[in-house]
């Protein structure tokens, strides 16, 4: 029997991977360890979406190479989209490395694992899968006991948008709309196995279209929003372009929808969005989002932006810096623009100066900063349902989770909610990073 170490970089469709993987190796009767020096097979999901993820990844095979250094039949398999764009550098960077699956190569991993040794007759073991603790994914910090309460469920794979700075349609490859039947089953087994929220998830899910059936992603949300037992239901993410007033309607009819929107911006200047090949303008988010503010008031409106792409002016940046400042968004992940070998805008002139990127995405920074703490402190007052992710890393006697809106909620730990998976927080204090209140 294989034990197997796993760890997960990058975005939840990484983790959503991961699971995948895991689930595989499970059913062919592996297990699981958090210790690196106890695997039989060492894998590494990787990203690739920015410089600094890439550093990461290399950083951690540092680490993990003693592992494989004093017990070389230790298999290494890399994973993921940093595996797929560096392909052909990866073995000289890390020549330890057994083996490297890309993200579209994973109907090749039971067979891997047989040819590493791993018996394919094995029935499943009798215990309950349970997801290795996914190590870097925010959402899934908690301890296991409450892990199983979130599930990440595909409905699309790969991206051809082709932004010119993106490198996810490389590693992820064309689009591809999954069918709605599988997908339904699998929420059905998500929330057989104790989920309450699943996450859609797909690089641009309004762009979902079953061609066999005609089912849109407007459509394919009434159907799911119908199924029994599902508590929550959020999505990841939306492309401004194809998303429209359908996706809208169809949200406000659902009654367990959390009340939140992810809709990437990138830049408020019309020069640097065409740069980027978005394929919207400013006026026309805006009317989208005037729309979205109309029908589903008290949501939260959350983006990302990138600052310094090749070309953006200080003016470009200033359009971006007055629409935050305006409270467009009530969070924002903001990024300095990173560029990516083989992608249109790493080769585009003049690139931004290292030195200035960092002042603007500071600069950024701090506005979101203020229209967050903001819109934390205007649920003071109010009780907010949580779904718990298990005791506070920063201080255990307290117990974490996230609302709806998906803020962090902390609130002081005792017998009584301890093992709920929902607790309802009457909210006292706000801050930056989220919310306090006590159990009610
Ligand atoms: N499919 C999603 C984005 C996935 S990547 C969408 O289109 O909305 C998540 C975010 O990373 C992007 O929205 C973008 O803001 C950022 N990003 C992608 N490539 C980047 C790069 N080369 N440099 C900096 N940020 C980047
Ligand atoms: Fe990348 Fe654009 Fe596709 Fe998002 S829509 S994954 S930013 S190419
Ligand atoms: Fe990274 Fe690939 Fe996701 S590049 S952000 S793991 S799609």
């Amino acid at each position: 029997m294989a034990s197997i170490y796993l760890q997960t970089f990058g975005c939840q469709m990484n983790t959503a991977d991961s699971n995948g993987l895991a689930h595989q190796a499970w059913s062919m009767g592996c297990t699981f360890t958090d210790d690196p020096a106890q695997a039989d097979i060492i894998i590494v999901n990787t990203c690739a979406i920015r410089e600094k993820a890439e550093t990461r990844v290399y950083g951690r095979l540092g680490q993990l190479k003693p592992f494989k250094d004093s017990k070389p039949e230790t298999k290494v398999l890399v994973a993921g989209c940093l595996a797929e764009k560096d392909r052909n550098v990866m073995r000289q960077k890390a020549p330890f490395i057994d083996a490297l699956l890309g993200p579209r190569e994973y109907n090749r991993f039971k067979q891997l694992l047989a040819d590493w040794g791993v018996p394919t007759d094995l029935a499943p073991p009798e215990t309950e899968f349970t997801m290795p603790s996914p190590e870097d994914d925010p959402g899934h910090d908690g301890p296991a006991q409450f892990s199983h309460l979130r599930a990440l469920v595909n409905i699309t794979r790969g991206c051809e948008k082709f932004c010119t700075y993106c490198i996810v349609p490389y590693t992820r490859g064309p689009l591809e709309s999954l069918d709605p039947d599988d997908i339904e089953s699998q929420i059905h087994r998500e929330i057989r196995c104790g989920a309450k929220e699943i996450t859609l998830l797909g690089q641009n899910v309004n762009s979902y279209y079953h061609a066999p059936t005609g089912l849109t992603f407007a459509q394919l949300l009434r159907r799911i929003g119908r199924i029994e037992g599902l508590e929550r239901l959020t999505f990841l993410t939306s492309h401004p372009k194809d998303f429209g007033p359908d996706v809208v309607d169809a949200l406000a009819e659902l009654p367990n929808i959390s009340p939140r929107l992810h809709l990437p911006l990138q830049s408020a200047s019309d020069s640097v969005l065409k740069a980027m090949a978005r394929l919207y303008t400013i006026d026309e988010y805006l009317e989208k989002v005037a729309y979205f503010r109309e029908r589903l008031p008290r949501w939260a409106l959350t983006t990302d932006l990138i600052v310094g792409y090749p070309t953006e002016t200080e003016e470009d940046f200033l359009a971006t810096l007055a629409l935050v400042e305006r409270g467009t968004f009530e969070y924002a992940f903001i990024f300095a623009y990173s560029p990516r070998a083989g992608t249109p805008a790493a080769t585009m002139s003049p690139q931004v100066d290292p030195a200035e990127k960092i002042r603007r995405l500071q600069v950024l920074n701090t506005a979101q900063n203020e229209v967050m703490r903001r819109f934390n402190e205007s649920f003071i007052g109010e009780t907010v349902r949580v779904l718990t992710q298990g005791p506070s890393k920063k201080d255990p006697a307290r117990m974490a989770g996230k609302s709806g809106h998906n803020a962090t909620v902390i609130w002081p730990r005792d017998p009584a909610t301890e093992h709920r998976a929902f607790v309802d927080v009457a909210v006292d204090q706000a801050f930056q990073w989220g919310l306090a209140g006590t159990a009610v």
